[in-house]
């Protein structure tokens, strides 16, 4: 299975930024194989980027979508205006579901969307602090899990791909902390028992799961070589080409 490295850019940076970040990036890495690397700008930047990148070095990613394909729905962007500029879309990130309301109906359209307009969704799941201190992380996994496929076929499943991104090891939230190892191999193995007995144990093996939260390069090839983890969703140091750059690094090393 292949390895992602792929960089959440949030709401940072203008068009020129953005294009001068990807200027320094494609300097820097050499496409390898069994890594696919990807950031996930604006969506004002994409156009302008897809002229840019070479995709055998990195690919596009939104950060999110609508889950109609057009319509009178003032401001959204959806998915279909997003074919020949991404490969992937970032859905149901905790910032989507707890700043901006999303549910879980919503991010499992958004997962139908891009499936039916042939664009890999990355879709995320995790628990809040408090989920965790009252010992609801493996049944707020699997429902986040169940819904969010709801709506994917069986020969789709393998388009997917999951992030596991527990809310309180995200950067920028308050009180936040990196995760410990054996947390997030804890929390993989749910996420792998739920894939395996739900869709069988040949599709399941072929999901691959991310893991995201305050990742940078010291931990990065700690969190890569946890079993079951097949790449890494970076907010905070995505933001900074030289620490994106080391990530990748790090991932050609450890997973070689
Ligand atoms: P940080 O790496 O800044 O914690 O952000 C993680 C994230 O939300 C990526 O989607």
């Amino acid at each position: 299975m292949r390895t992602y490295i792929v960089g959440n850019w949030k709401m940072n940076f203008t068009v020129g930024e953005s294009s001068i970040y990807l200027h320094k990036l494609l300097k820097r890495i050499k496409p390898a194989r069994g890594l696919q690397i990807a950031i996930a700008p604006s969506f004002i930047a994409l156009q302008p980027l897809s002229l840019q990148i070479d995709r055998k070095k990195l690919r596009l990613v939104a950060q999110n979508c609508n889950a109609k394909d057009f319509g009178a729905y003032t401001g959204e962007t959806a998915i279909s205006q997003l074919r020949g500029l991404v490969d992937y879309a970032i859905i149901g990130h905790s910032e989507r579901r707890y700043v901006f309301g999303e549910t879980d109906n919503m991010i499992k359209e958004k997962v139908a969307a891009c499936i039916r307009n042939n664009i890999a969704p990355i879709l995320c799941i995790g628990e809040t602090e408090n989920e965790r201190t009252f010992g609801e992380t493996a049944d707020v996994l699997k429902d986040q899990l169940t819904s969010g496929l709801a709506d994917v076929s069986r020969e789709d499943l393998e388009k997917c791909i999951i992030a596991y991104e527990p809310v309180w090891a995200i950067s920028s939230v308050k009180g936040a902390r990196p995760a410990a190892p054996d947390d997030i191999a804890m929390s993989i193995n749910i996420i792998r028992d739920h894939l395996r007995s739900t869709y069988g144990e040949k599709i399941a093996e072929n999901i691959p799961v991310l893991f995201g939260g305050s990742v940078n390069p010291s931990n990065a090839g700690a969190y890569l070589t946890i079993p079951g983890v097949n790449g890494l969703l970076i907010g905070g140091a995505s933001l900074i080409a030289d620490q994106f750059n080391d990530i990748i690094e790090i991932a050609k090393r450890v997973t070689k």
